[in-house]
C-alpha cells in the first residue's frame, strides 16, 4: 500500500548475481522464531517486533493499529516460537570427473 523508506544501499540478489532484474530481490526469513531474530527487515531497521508489526500493517495493508492491537499481534508472532523443523537432506547423484562444471547464473543472464 506503501514503498518501504529506507536509506540503506542493499541491493539485494543483484549483489551477487549483477543482474539488473535481481535487484531487490531479498528472501523473506520464516516467522518461525521471530521473537529470536530480531532485527527485521532485509536491511535490519526494525528493532522490535512492534515496529515490525506497525510497518507491515500501514505498508503491506493500508492498517494503522491501535497500541493494542499490536500488541495482540505481537502476541501471536511470539506464539510461532517452538522447535524449528528437522531437515533430512536427500542424497545427490554421485558426481564424476565427466560431470559438467556448475554454471549457477547462466538463466539470469
Ligand atoms: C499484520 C500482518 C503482518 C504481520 C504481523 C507481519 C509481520 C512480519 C514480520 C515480523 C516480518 C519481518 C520478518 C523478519 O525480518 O524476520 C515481515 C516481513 C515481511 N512481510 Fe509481513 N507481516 C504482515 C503482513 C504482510 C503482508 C500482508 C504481506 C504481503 C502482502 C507481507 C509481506 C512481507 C514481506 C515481503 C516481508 C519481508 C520484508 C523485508 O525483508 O524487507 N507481510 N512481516
Amino acid at each position: 500500500m506503501e514503498p518501504y523508506q529506507t536509506t540503506s544501499p542493499v541491493e539485494g540478489r543483484a549483489a551477487v548475481t549483477g543482474v539488473d532484474a535481481d535487484r531487490f530481490s531479498f528472501k523473506v526469513p520464516t516467522l518461525r522464531n521471530v521473537e529470536y531474530t530480531y532485527p527485521y527487515f532485509h536491511d535490519g531497521d526494525a528493532r522490535t517486533l512492534e515496529e515490525a508489526t506497525d510497518i507491515m500493517g500501514r505498508l503491506q495493508l493500508g492498517r494503522v493499529y491501535e497500541e493494542q492491537e499490536v500488541n495482540q499481534i505481537v502476541a501471536f508472532l511470539k506464539t510461532l516460537t517452538g522447535d524449528m523443523p528437522q531437515l533430512t537432506l536427500p542424497m545427490l547423484p554421485p558426481s564424476s570427473n565427466d560431470t559438467p562444471a556448475p554454471d549457477p547464473y547462466a538463466d539470469a543472464q
